[in-house]
């Protein structure tokens, strides 16, 4: 009782915070007056002289450093202290080729033009969530924007248009600087699920600008629109009841067959914001912005929203404080450390036993096990790879809904196991040495982790034991 009324009065002192803008904080033109900017106005260069703290504060994305398990170093996800054994769980699709750690918004253009997942098939939908010419296209090109080539059209298109990574306009109206949403995508998945998106709050839209893009989604079968699979709720379970019904009623049954297993699998991005949402400080009402653009004292005395997205692990005394002021901030990060760790760990786990099950269908294929059992066998291994991939993929390695994370990662393992179990009743019937099984998929797991050139793993994760399951 009296742990719920200190939440209730912090949260009370949250609220006060957000209506009242801090007290201090200087009207802006954000607040009245129009900029004078024209209201197609895509390039962050057009704002600098108009909102000269804001676009400083910008600037500082360029910044790299990291934490210890996030942070915006420019790295491989495959490197050794990392996650080694993604080219075996991504067999036979691009994120087995090359898949990086995310980094500042300012270096949204070039990490997109430069990874090895776009090729000359990729598509316009890639560029949804890293250019602010994209609504404009959208805008012009209708539908034909999602399917287009993406370096043969939309790329020189972007580029002529005079367009910005992630910047201004993506968030703000150009004219008034009230916080928008751009992605339509965005307002179709929560129009789905039921939500009023006609008069958001303020408060709403300080999740709303971040949920347009650090979000699960897929592209549509039929015109490759990016789509959101919130029908059901946000949570992995409604995630995964979307894709077998509605999605699947589309004509989106996977993202790729797997190499390994013969498996069709959905890969997850980054549901931040449904994680958030369904987790203690979301239910709470606190905000992406609160945590993510704290108030900051930008030239010695204006107070400013910080527009230097990063972990708020470096920000703690802005981003946390406000609300935990009754907490030693030391004792606070340690607190976010053991959720993280805690969390790791879980997901490890379960990410090995969802390789064992690749591993273990594989062998079905190869022993002559009926096409029934092992169908049986691959949905199991397809529910355990998302159930785990829906947590990998997200951005706070368990933070933004530590038990949720926790019971999500629960169902994979299960998932997975069942896989196993199933496949070992069979594999047993024909004579399969089990043993000798285990201890292969041992040595190829070896065999990927200490390959030290990223770009050559994936094609360790098959061998003469495991023979691939696709056509290359
Ligand atoms: C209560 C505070 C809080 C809220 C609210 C919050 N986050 Fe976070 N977020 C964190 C923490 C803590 C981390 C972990 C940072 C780390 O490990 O260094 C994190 C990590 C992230 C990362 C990865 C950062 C990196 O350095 O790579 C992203 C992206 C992110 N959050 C986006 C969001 C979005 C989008 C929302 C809203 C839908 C949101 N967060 C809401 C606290 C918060
Ligand atoms: C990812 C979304 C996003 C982007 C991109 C973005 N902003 Fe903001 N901006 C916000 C949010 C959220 C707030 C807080 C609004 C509120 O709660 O009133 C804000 C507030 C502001 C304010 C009001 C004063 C303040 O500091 O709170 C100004 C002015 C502003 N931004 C300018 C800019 C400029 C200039 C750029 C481009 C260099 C930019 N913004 C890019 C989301 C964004
Ligand atoms: C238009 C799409 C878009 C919007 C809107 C957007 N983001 Fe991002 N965000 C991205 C992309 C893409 C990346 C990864 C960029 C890269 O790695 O090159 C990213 C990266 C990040 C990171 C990681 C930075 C790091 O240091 O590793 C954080 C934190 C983050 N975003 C928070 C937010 C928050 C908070 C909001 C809302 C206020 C928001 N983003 C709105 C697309 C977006
Ligand atoms: C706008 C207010 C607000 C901000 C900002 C905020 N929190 Fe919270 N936090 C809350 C509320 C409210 C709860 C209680 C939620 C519940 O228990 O239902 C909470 C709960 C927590 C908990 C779980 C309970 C506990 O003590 O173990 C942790 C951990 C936590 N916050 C850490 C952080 C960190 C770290 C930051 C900064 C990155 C942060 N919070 C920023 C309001 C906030």
């Amino acid at each position: 009782m009296a742990r719920k009324l200190k939440w209730a009065s912090l949260l009370l002192v949250a609220v006060m915070l957000i209506l009242s803008g801090c007290g201090a904080k200087e009207e802006t033109a954000a607040n009245e007056a129009k900029t004078g900017l024209s209201a197609d106005e895509i390039s962050n260069e057009a704002f600098k002289d108009l909102f000269p703290l804001q676009y400083d504060s910008y600037l500082k994305n360029e910044e790299m450093e990291d934490t210890k398990y996030s942070g915006s170093e420019k790295r491989s996800k495959f490197d050794h202290d990392k996650e080694p054994y993604l080219p075996i769980l991504f067999n036979g699709y691009g994120f087995a080729t090359e898949y990086n750690e995310d980094r500042g918004h300012i270096y949204a253009l070039e990490d997109v033009r430069e990874i090895a997942r776009i090729t000359d098939k990729s598509v316009g939908s890639c560029l949804t969530c890293k250019s602010t010419a994209v609504p404009h296209m959208i805008e012009e090109m209708g539908d034909d924007y999602w399917g287009g080539n993406f370096n043969e059209e939309i790329w020189p298109k972007a580029e002529s248009m005079g367009h910005s990574p992630i910047g201004c306009s993506d968030c703000h109206d150009p004219e008034t600087m009230d916080l928008r949403v751009t992605r339509p995508s965005f307002i179709k998945g929560m129009e789905a699920q039921g939500i009023d998106m006609s008069n958001p709050t303020k408060n709403d839209m300080r999740n709303y600008v971040c949920g347009q893009c650090h979000v699960e989604y897929y592209f549509a079968a039929d015109n490759s629109e990016v789509t959101y699979p919130w029908d059901n709720g946000f949570k992995p379970e409604d995630m995964y009841e979307y894709y077998e019904t509605v999605a699947k009623e589309n004509g989106f049954n996977q993202d790729w067959i797997h190499n390994v297993s013969g498996t069709p699998i959905l890969k997850a991005q980054h549901p931040d914001f449904e994680t958030h949402m369904t987790g203690p400080h979301g239910e709470a009402g606190v905000t992406c912005s609160d945590c993510h653009m704290p108030y900051e004292r930008a030239d010695g005395k204006k107070k400013i929203s910080s527009h230097h997205w990063q972990s708020p692990l470096k920000t703690m005394e802005q981003s946390c404080a406000t609300c935990h002021s009754n907490r030693d901030l030391d004792e606070l990060e340690e607190r976010v450390m053991d959720i993280q760790e805690t969390h790791m760990e879980a997901l490890h786990k379960a990410e090995d036993v969802s390789i064992t099950s690749h591993y273990y269908v594989n062998k079905m294929i190869t022993s002559g096990v009926s096409e029934n059992k092992i169908k049986a066998a691959q949905e199991h291994v397809r529910k355990g790879q998302w159930f785990w991939d829906i947590v990998a993929a997200e951005s706070a390695a368990g933070f933004h809904n530590p038990q949720g994370a926790m019971d999500t990662l629960k169902m994979s393992s299960e998932e997975s196991f069942a896989a196993i179990k199933l496949a070992t009743e069979e594999l047993v019937k024909k004579g399969v040495n089990i043993e000798e099984l285990d201890k292969e998929i041992e040595k190829v797991k070896k065999a990927v982790y200490e390959e030290v050139d990223n770009f050559k793993k994936k094609d360790l994760a098959t061998n003469d034991y495991f023979p691939a399951q696709q056509p290359k």
